[in-house]
């Protein structure tokens, strides 16, 4: 193969190295803390647990955690369902705990974020106990979405909103002379009632709730359902999805503009910190353009690539995903961040061994045949693909240690919200979010203490799969994320640096970084020849000659002793 000569166009906003904005370039590993470890053996994940383990997060080499929410719940949705956000449930600790972790997180060189759920609330936060006992039109009721039914008697709910968990988003309570009264808005678990944020004793709440954990030495906030706060009071109808999916332009309560003015209030009190807090958002909007616009100067930070995440591993829609990203985020100064998975998705080892590698809606993706082994061989091409790419990425746990999707869980043990609301037509999302397996040959691997028995059962086979033993193996998934990360820091190319395409064959990717660092991802089919005079860095899979795989990536240098 010929060298070929590439015009790299210059980063639109610098690399972290020269701000010290660290979130720019930052691997954030998402710590589902139910599932991670469980130091207490009550068969629930803890934050003693985290503590154990932040020598194995620091070896990994990442630069922060994101923790999924730790207050105090009645657990409806794990923990997405917040009754003090000021505190911590014995569940999982208690505050000195938390102090603790930050404290030793930092020392091992680990920022700490933390989930903030400002949609709504439990419905055993106090607040949702005192609406229901105050009267209709009470200022206890106006923290929430409280409205009269529709029809006789309002007897209907007040529109047609769907929850995202299945059946209407509104349900209807008892007024204090026990007749059926008003109805309260629930975009998902009737547990869940969502906040009014046209209210301002809820505005101020929350911007206390921000001081209170950044006081407490937090690196920043992962913000859930960060589109969805405000909505359009005139409570319209959802307008139908447009052809070919997604979301319709205009929502009543996604992507409402005045959930703005809230971002830019949280980013004055974030930068009154040093150094500054972070804001980073898990937001869904109609396109890229619309995504881009939460990350204005004064907004967030940060967004989750879910238009990337849902893509399948095909070189033209990787390509064009990857294009709009870049475009669209350096048209505001953001920088890019590249996910494949989370607490929410089917892990990605399972979806990539499908026909179909991208994600639709679940009744579509569940249950579709998957072979593991081209799973995971797709899955290390992958990780591969988002560590080279400009910008920062989010791991979630166990997906460097390839762990697959539970599909054959005991329904009887089933607790995602999902799984019931949908009248067992979804299975849900605890397939993914199955303890993490540590050491050991049988369960619980290490999570817990020898002898408990962990919220949800981990597969026997999984032995081959834990921490340890994949630690010691140089092929195993675990190795290639380890060697992966660490290259990644070290190589400055990779620091906010340039990128740009570099021709190659259809069903293939190649992209050079600076200093002549090249990344080639191969899901044609068929071989991809390498040049010959490359030195290599790194490869998914091995190559024979100059010959990648399919299925595979490649890190490697333009020609034998360039320097890094
Ligand atoms: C977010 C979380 C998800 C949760 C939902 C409701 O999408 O990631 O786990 O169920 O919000 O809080």
């Amino acid at each position: 193969m010929r060298r070929q000569t590439v015009r790299l166009h210059s980063p639109a906003v610098p690399g972290p190295a020269m701000t010290g904005e660290w979130w720019r370039r930052a691997v954030v590993y998402q710590v589902y803390i139910r599932s991670f470890a469980d130091a207490d053996g009550d068969g629930v994940g803890d934050i003693a647990g985290i503590r154990r383990h932040l020598r194995y997060l620091a070896q990994l080499g990442v630069d922060a955690i994101w923790i999924t929410p730790w207050y105090p719940s009645p657990m409806a949705d794990g923990g997405y369902d917040v009754a003090d956000y000021c505190a911590i449930d014995p569940l999982f600790g208690t505050l000195e705990d938390a102090d603790a972790l930050i404290r030793d997180a930092h020392g091992a060189g680990i920022k700490v974020l933390i989930d903030l759920v400002p949609n709504h609330t439990s419905s055993r936060h106090t607040w949702f106990l005192e609406a229901l006992a105050s009267p209709p039109g009470s200022t206890a009721r106006a923290r929430y979405v409280f409205r009269d039914g529709r029809g006789a008697g309002g007897a209907e709910p007040p529109n047609d909103w769907m929850s995202g968990f299945g059946g209407s988003a509104w349900e209807r309570i008892m007024e204090a002379d026990d007749c059926p009264g008003q109805w309260y808005l629930h975009l998902f678990d009737k547990a869940q009632p969502d906040l009014n944020w046209e209210s301002t004793e809820v505005r101020s709440e929350f911007e206390a709730i921000l001081r209170f954990w950044f006081d407490r030495g937090i690196d920043g906030f992962r913000i859930d359902v960060a589109s969805a706060l405000v909505k359009d009071t005139a409570f319209p109808e959802v307008p139908p999805e447009p052809a070919g999916g997604g979301m319709p332009d205009s929502h009543p309560y996604f992507d409402q503009e005045g959930v703005h003015e809230i971002y830019r209030s949280w980013h004055r009190i974030a930068s009154e910190y040093v150094p500054e807090r972070a804001l980073l958002g898990e937001i869904h909007v109609a396109t890229a353009e619309r995504l881009a616009r939460y990350l204005r100067p004064g907004e967030l930070q940060g967004a989750f690539n879910f238009p990337f995440m849902r893509t399948p591993l095909e070189a033209t829609a990787l390509r064009r995903v990857i294009d709009e990203t870049l475009r669209t985020h350096a048209s505001v100064g953001a920088t890019p961040t590249w996910v494949l998975g989370n607490h929410d998705e089917i892990r990605q080892v399972t979806r990539f061994g499908r026909a179909y590698t991208g994600i639709r809606s679940r009744p579509q993706d569940e249950r579709m045949p998957s072979d593991p082994t081209l799973g995971a061989r797709r899955a290390r091409a992958a990780i591969m693909l988002v560590l080279a790419l400009p910008g920062g990425a989010y791991l979630y746990q166990g997906e460097e240690l390839g762990l697959p999707e539970v599909e054959e869980l005991p329904d009887e043990l089933r607790q995602d919200p999902l799984w019931n609301g949908t009248g067992h037509e979804i299975r849900g999302r605890d397939g993914c979010r199955v303890p993490m397996p540590w050491s050991g040959e049988v369960s619980p691997f290490g999570y817990g203490p020898h002898g408990s028995t962990p919220w949800l059962p981990q597969p026997t086979d999984w032995a081959a799969l834990t921490a340890q033993a994949e630690a010691a193996d140089p092929e195993s998934m675990l190795s290639l994320y380890r060697v992966a990360l660490r290259i990644r820091r070290s190589l400055s190319a990779l620091d906010g640096g340039p990128f740009g395409w570099l021709p190659s064959a259809a069903g293939t990717l190649l992209f050079a970084r600076a200093g002549g660092f090249r990344c080639a991802v191969n899901f044609s089919g068929a071989t991809m020849m390498l040049p010959s005079g490359r030195s290599t860095i790194l490869a998914s899979a091995q190559i024979e000659g100059d010959a990648l795989g399919s299925d595979a990536a490649a890190w490697f240098h333009e020609a034998a002793g360039q320097s890094r």
